[in-house]
C-alpha cells in the first residue's frame, strides 16, 4: 500500500496540497513513525520537497514517485543556505505552479524559522499551511523515559534555544527551579552552566544529554549541573542533541525499574 493508499485508507480522504500552495511542515524528530499522517500527505503529494538535514533519508523515501528533493539546511558544518534564499526559492515554486512541501525536523515553528517562512509566503500571497511536527524536546524526553510533567515534581517546563547568538537571563529560568530542555545547546553548554549556577540551581541538579533521540544512534547519559559540560565533551558534536536540566530526570530511574519489573522494559 503506498502512502496515498494508506491515508485514503485511513481517511477516507486526505488533506490536498495544491498546486501553487506550500505546506510548512514539522517531520518530528527522525524515527518515520512520528511523522503526522498530514505530513504524510505532504510527502505523497508534493512536486517538490525542499528539505532541512534534519529530515533523515528514511522519512524522505516516503515522497511520492513525482517529488523532487531540494536540500535547503546546514550539514556537516558548512554555512548554512541563506534564509532569503530559501523563501525566494518557495515563492518561486510556488508561482511556478508546483505543490511544494517544506519539510522541517520537528516542528517547523520551534526554532525552525516557520514563522519566518510563513511569514515570506503570506507578503508575497503564496497560500500555505502550516503543518505542526513532534518536536525533540517533546519526542526526546519520551524516547529517554524522561516524562515532561508528573504531578507532585514540576508545573512547567521550558523549551529554550541555547544557540550562542541568543540573549537570554538564565538565572532567571533557574529560579524557577523548574525543568530546562534546551536545544542547539551542545557547543555553547558550558557558559549556560555557569549561568544557571549563578541563578541557584545546585551542583547536583539531575541532567541529561539526549543524542539522536528516536534514530538508531539514540545515546541518552544521565548526570547532573556540575558535570554536564565534561559529558557533552565526551559525547561530541557529530549528532543532534538536548539537554535537560531538573528534577525531572530523576523519573526515568524509577520509570525504568518498574517497567523492568513489569517486563516491560526497552
Ligand atoms: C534548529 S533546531 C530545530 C528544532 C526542530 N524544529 C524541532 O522542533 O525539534 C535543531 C536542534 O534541535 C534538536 N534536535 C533536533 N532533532 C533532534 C534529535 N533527533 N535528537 C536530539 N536533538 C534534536 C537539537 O538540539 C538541534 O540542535
Amino acid at each position: 500500500m503506498n502512502p496515498l493508499e494508506a491515508l485514503a485508507a485511513l481517511h477516507d480522504t486526505f488533506p490536498v496540497l495544491e498546486p501553487g500552495h506550500v505546506w510548512l511542515a514539522g517531520a518530528g524528530p527522525g524515527d518515520p513513525g512520528m511523522l503526522t499522517l498530514d505530513a504524510l500527505a505532504g510527502l505523497a503529494q508534493a512536486d517538490v520537497i525542499v528539505h532541512d538535514a534534519l529530515v533523515g533519508e528514511r522519512v524522505l523515501k516516503l515522497a511520492g514517485p513525482r517529488a523532487t528533493l531540494e536540500f535547503a539546511g546546514k550539514r556537516g558544518g558548512r554555512p548554512s543556505t541563506q534564509q532569503a534564499d530559501i523563501t525566494a526559492r518557495l515563492i518561486e515554486l510556488a508561482r511556478a505552479n508546483k505543490r511544494v512541501l517544506r519539510l522541517k525536523g520537528g516542528d517547523p515553528c520551534v526554532f525552525g524559522r516557520g514563522g519566518e517562512e510563513a511569514i515570506a509566503l503570506a507578503d508575497a500571497g503564496i497560500p500555505f499551511r502550516l503543518i505542526p511536527g513532534i518536536t525533540a524536546g517533546l519526542a526526546g524526553l519520551a524516547a529517554a523515559s524522561i516524562p515532561a510533567t508528573m504531578r507532585g515534581v514540576n508545573q512547567a517546563i521550558s523549551f529554550v534555544t541555547g544557540h550562542a547568538d541568543a540573549d537570554f537571563d538564565w538565572t532567571a529560568l533557574a529560579r524557577t527551579g523548574q525543568p530546562i530542555v534546551i536545544y542547539m545547546a551542545m557547543r555553547n553548554v558550558e557558559p549556560i552552566v555557569q549561568a544557571l549556577a549563578r541563578g541557584g540551581l545546585a551542583a547536583t541538579t539531575p541532567a541529561a544529554v539526549i543524542v539522536a533521540a528516536t534514530l538508531p544512534e539514540q545515546h541518552v547519559v544521565i548526570t547532573r549541573l556540575d558535570h554536564l559540560a565534561a559529558e557533552v565533551r565526551r559525547l561530541g558534536f557529530t549528532m543532534p542533541g538536548l539537554i535537560v536540566i531538573g528534577e525531572i530526570v530523576k523519573v526515568r530511574d524509577r520509570l525504568l525499574r518498574l517497567a523492568a519489573q513489569a517486563g516491560a522494559a526497552k
